[in-house]
C-alpha cells in the first residue's frame, strides 16, 4: 500500500501536463507582420480573413470576431433583438456570462435543468420552462460537448424561439456530423487564454442569416452600416471589434486545431473506457450524435459510494495532491450572490416579479452535478501521451485503494 500524497505519500506524479497555450515561431512571424503593416485596427487584412476562415470551419456562411466571448454573446443577443421583457431559456451548469450577457440587454435568464448523463439542456425541461415572453433558447455546448440541437431545433420550431448557441467551449465540435453555432440562429465563441484556440482573450459570432450577420457587425462596429458613410450609426452599437494582432494569431492557432481535437478526443476516449471500469468515476455518456467532441473539459461523475462517502471536494484535493489537475467545476449559477441580489433590482423586479428572484430556482440535477458529481480535467491535460493518461487513472486508483487511511 502506498501512502497518499495528501498525507504525505509520494504523489503519482510531478511532471507538468502540456503547456498551454502551444505556440511557435509562426505566432510571433504573424504579429511581426502585424506590427510592421503598421495597420493594427480597422482597415487591417487579417481580422476579415479570420472571420471567414472560422466561420467556414464551423460551416457558417458569416462571421463577426469581436472583443471575447462575452461581447459575441451580447452582439449575438442584440442583433437578436432580445431586450427588456424577454426570456431566455438557459442551463445554470455554465459560464456566468451566459447569464450576464441576457441580463446586460434587458433580459431575464430562465434556468431549465440539465441531463444527468451529458450535464447539457435537458429538452423537456426547456419545453416546460416556456412562458408567453419567452423569445429564445441559449443552448451551451459545455465543455465542447453540444446539446441536443436535434430538440432545440424542434422546440424552437414549435414554438417560434430563437437559437443562440453558447460554442464558447466548443470550437469545431459536431452534432450529427454538423459543426455547432449556425445549427441555431446564432452561435458564440470565446478565444480567452484557457481556450483550445487562443489569442489570450478574442471571440467572435457565426451565422448563416445575412439581416443577423449585418446586425452583428453594426452593433460590434459602432452601429455603422456596412458599405455605409464612416459617421452614419442606425443602431446604438458598441465598438467592440477584434485587433489585428488577435486575429492574425488566431489564424495560426486554427492550423493546429483539427490535429489537437483529434489528440484529445483518443486520450479522451481511452479515459472513458478505463474510467467506466472503475467503479466510483462513471465518464459522461458516450453519444453517437456527438460525431465530435471538443473537449475543452474532460468531465466524470464522481460518486462517493465508490471511494467508502468520500465527498466530492475532498477527492479533488487528494487528485490535486498526486500531481493531477483538477476542478469540482461549476457552482449553480442561481445560487451566485450577483444572481440572488437581483431580487432587490428594482427595474428587474418591476419588469419581472417575482420571476427575478432566483432564491425560488431548485434544479436538482444541476445541484448534484455541482455539489457531488461533476469532475474536470483540463484540455491541454489531453494533448500528453498515453502514459500521462495512466497517470491519471493510476492517482484515481491510489485513492480508491487508501480511501480507508483518509479520516473525513
Ligand atoms: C460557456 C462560456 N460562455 C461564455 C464565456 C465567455 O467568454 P470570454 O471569457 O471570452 O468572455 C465563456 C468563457 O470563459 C464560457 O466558457
Amino acid at each position: 500500500m502506498s501512502e497518499l500524497a495528501i498525507k504525505g505519500g509520494e504523489p503519482v506524479r510531478t511532471k507538468p501536463f502540456p503547456r498551454w497555450p502551444v505556440f511557435d515561431e509562426r505566432e510571433g512571424d504573424a504579429i511581426r507582420e502585424v506590427l510592421h503593416s503598421g495597420v493594427w485596427g480597422i482597415g487591417g487584412t487579417k481580422k476579415k480573413e479570420f472571420e471567414e476562415k472560422f466561420a467556414a470551419y464551423q460551416d457558417a456562411r458569416y462571421g463577426v470576431a469581436v472583443t471575447n466571448g462575452t461581447a459575441a454573446l451580447e452582439t449575438a443577443l442584440r442583433a437578436a433583438g432580445i431586450s427588456t421583457g424577454d426570456e431566455v431559456i438557459m442551463p445554470a451548469y455554465t459560464f456566468m456570462a451566459t447569464a450576464t450577457a441576457v441580463l446586460h440587454v434587458g433580459g431575464l435568464p430562465v434556468f431549465a435543468d440539465i441531463e444527468p448523463d451529458t450535464y447539457t439542456l435537458d429538452p423537456e425541461k426547456v419545453e416546460a420552462a416556456i412562458t408567453g415572453k419567452t423569445r429564445a433558447v441559449l443552448p451551451v455546448h459545455i465543455g465542447g460537448r453540444p446539446a441536443n440541437m436535434d430538440e432545440m431545433v424542434r422546440i424552437a420550431q414549435k414554438n417560434n424561439l430563437l437559437i443562440i448557441e453558447d460554442a464558447c467551449q466548443a470550437w469545431g465540435a459536431e452534432w450529427r456530423n454538423g459543426k455547432v453555432g449556425a445549427i441555431g440562429d446564432l452561435g458564440t465563441f470565446s478565444f480567452q487564454s484557457s481556450k483550445n484556440i487562443t489569442s489570450g482573450e478574442g471571440g467572435i459570432v457565426v451565422t448563416n442569416d445575412r439581416k443577423l450577420y449585418e446586425l452583428c457587425w453594426s452593433y460590434h462596429n459602432c452601429g455603422r452600416v456596412m458599405n455605409g458613410e464612416w459617421y452614419r450609426h442606425d443602431v446604438p452599437g458598441t465598438n467592440c471589434r477584434m485587433t489585428e494582432f488577435q486575429a492574425a494569431i488566431l489564424l495560426v492557432q486554427l492550423t493546429r486545431l483539427e490535429e489537437h481535437t483529434k489528440t484529445r478526443n483518443e486520450n479522451a476516449t481511452y479515459l472513458s473506457e478505463k474510467m467506466s471500469k472503475i467503479d466510483g468515476v462513471e465518464p459522461l455518456k458516450q453519444d453517437p450524435r456527438v460525431t465530435n467532441h471538443a473537449y475543452h473539459l474532460f468531465t466524470f461523475r464522481y460518486n462517493a459510494g465508490g471511494f467508502d462517502g468520500l465527498p466530492k471536494d475532498e477527492f479533488v484535493e487528494a487528485l490535486r495532491a498526486e500531481g493531477i489537475p483538477c476542478s469540482p467545476g461549476y457552482r449553480p449559477l442561481y445560487k451566485e450572490a450577483f444572481m440572488l441580489n437581483l431580487a432587490n433590482d428594482r427595474s428587474l423586479s418591476r419588469e419581472y416579479g417575482e420571476r427575478a428572484d432566483y432564491s425560488r430556482v431548485q434544479l436538482p440535477v444541476t445541484e448534484k452535478a455541482c455539489y457531488e458529481e461533476a469532475v474536470w480535467f483540463f484540455q491541454n491535460m489531453l494533448l500528453g501521451t498515453r502514459e500521462d493518461m495512466n497517470d491519471i487513472l493510476d492517482a484515481v486508483l491510489k485513492i480508491k485503494e487508501n480511501v480507508n487511511t483518509l479520516t473525513f
